[in-house]
């Protein structure tokens, strides 16, 4: 395809009312069917292969950051900001108990610090933004990996600088396995795919742009094209068999209703955390910016040559007009016609580490606010050296988020995973993804949780903070201290 042919299809697609890429396809004159089928000389499905970042060892490893070029499709390249060159970046993966030695290399031309999201990293590896260094600096990590088996990532976290550097390209996963999940024999190799979602806007020219008026900044900068591990609606061939997917919603600020179409359904079995308690079969997932859940998909009966799109469903959403909600295929499966060997789903996952005593814990109440274009945690901007919250090492306690405006709010918390005890407001339910261990959690407006935090590894400064990156840079964050 040439590129006037590509931008001839992605402005027939982004100017569609709702996304789907099917008026993408059609503009290309395929056949689209559902938006998936054969290109025209019969030679493969159209669009783009989905990218998997190669897979490294975090030990003795180093990391640049820097400005790079990259294929968007046939004919089309954009200008983005990388680790190592590459959208996503490098997959890291490590073992409970192995030491991590990353060394970052700051090639922007700004400052920058990497945070490894979702990680219990001690204070001075946590990526806080007074860590970060300036354009030509370097930074070493060296720790140990204490987390359970489970779908980290990670991502920039300068000053007010977060959501343009994650948004143009620097995020990947970190994945961590255990003897645990060494096990339970789940689906490996090329049967288990990390995909990282996200949406885009693309400019006239076809190139990813990052420009948010105010009212982006009251939503968050909301794209129109769906990205998956770096590429427009791809496609990914796979087997009738079992699948395991790391799905981690890396947009800034868009919130995905998950789903399958053709009636498949996921089976969960993780989430930010690590394993849930039981697997859980589930016709959709709500999955908000920060948020990863882990699933096993099942297409041993799907009919070989047929395409499964994963999708983003549409919900509704009150407050500021915009296009959080509006429904978008994300990507699609094109299913084999060679047999494959059957799997067994796991019956039962790992056992959760005991929960902490919460009868008669101290509680904190963090209210976050939207107004006036302005996006606060209990009235206050984040200052860098500021502490807005103390909690000894070792002591359980119940924090409880307030979300008083008319626009989400997926809270995040660094240093450790807590449990999600209720929501009230709103939904007024938890939800089977949001059961074990988690480290963001979604506030949609108007909503009430409370979780049980419970710090047992490092004392020092940390973040609470939300994680549409937009707020984010705007002051909603604040220093919490383990003490
Ligand atoms: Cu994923 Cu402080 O962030
Ligand atoms: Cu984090
Ligand atoms: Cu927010």
């Amino acid at each position: 395809m040439k590129r006037s042919e590509f931008l001839k299809r992605l402005s027939a697609w982004s100017g569609a009312a709702a996304v789907t890429p099917s008026a993408w396809l059609a503009a290309c004159g395929g056949d689209t069917g559902a938006g998936t089928g054969p290109s025209d000389d019969g030679s493969g499905p159209d669009g783009s292969p989905l990218q998997l970042p190669p897979t490294l060892r975090p030990d003795g490893l180093s990391l640049t950051a820097r400005e790079g070029t990259v294929s968007l499709g046939p004919g089309q390249t954009s200008r983005a900001w990388m680790y190592d060159d590459l959208l996503p970046g490098p997959t890291l993966r490590g073992r409970t108990g192995d030491g991590v030695r990353m060394t970052l290399v700051n090639g922007l031309q700004e400052q920058t610090v990497v945070h490894w999201h979702g990680v219990d990293a001690p204070e001075h590896a946590d990526g806080h933004p007074r860590l970060a260094v300036g354009p030509g600096a370097t930074l070493a990590y060296d720790f140990t990996l204490e987390n359970r088996a489970g779908t980290y990532w990670y991502h920039p976290h300068p000053h007010e600088r977060t959501a343009i550097q994650t948004y143009r390209g620097m995020a990947g996963f970190f994945l961590v396995d255990d003897a645990d999940s060494d096990a339970l024999d789940l689906p490996a190799g090329s049967r288990e795919v990390p995909l990282v979602l996200q949406d885009k806007r693309l400019d006239g020219s076809g190139e990813i742009v990052y420009a948010p008026s105010g009212p982006d900044i009251m939503t968050g900068f909301l794209g129109d094209v769906p990205f998956v591990n770096g590429t427009p609606f791809p496609y990914l061939p796979v087997d009738r068999t079992l699948y395991r997917f790391r799905l981690l919603n890396g947009s800034n600020a868009r919130i995905f209703d998950l789903a399958l179409t053709t009636g498949l359904s996921f089976v969960l079995i993780g989430n930010d955390g690590g394993f849930l308690e039981r697997p859980e079969t589930l016709q959709s997932i709500l999955l908000g910016p920060g948020e990863r859940v882990d699933v096993l998909v099942d297409f041993t009966g799907a009919p070989a040559g047929d395409t499964v799109v994963l999708q983003s469903r549409a919900f509704s959403l009150a407050g500021p007009p915009s296009s959080q909600g509006v429904a978008m295929d994300l990507m699609r499966f094109v299913i084999s016609s060679a047999p494959a060997a059957p799997r067994a789903l796991p019956e039962a996952l790992p056992a959760l580490p005991a929960s902490p005593p919460t009868e008669g814990v101290p509680q904190q109440t963090f209210s976050f606010t939207s107004g006036m274009g302005r996006h606060r945690i209990n009235g206050s901007a984040f200052q860098m050296d500021r502490v807005d919250a103390r909690i000894p090492l070792g002591e359980p306690q119940v924090w409880r988020f307030l979300n008083s405006s008319p626009v989400p709010h997926p809270v995040h918390l660094h240093s450790a995973q807590f449990r999600v005890r209720s929501r009230i407001g709103g939904r007024g339910r938890l939800y089977p993804w949001e059961g074990g261990l988690k480290d963001t959690v979604l506030l949609m407006p108007f909503e009430s949780v409370e979780v049980v935090v419970h710090f047992v590894r490092h004392r020092g400064l940390y973040l609470m903070h939300c994680h549409n990156l937009e707020h984010e840079d705007d002051g909603m964050m604040l220093n919490f201290e383990v003490t």
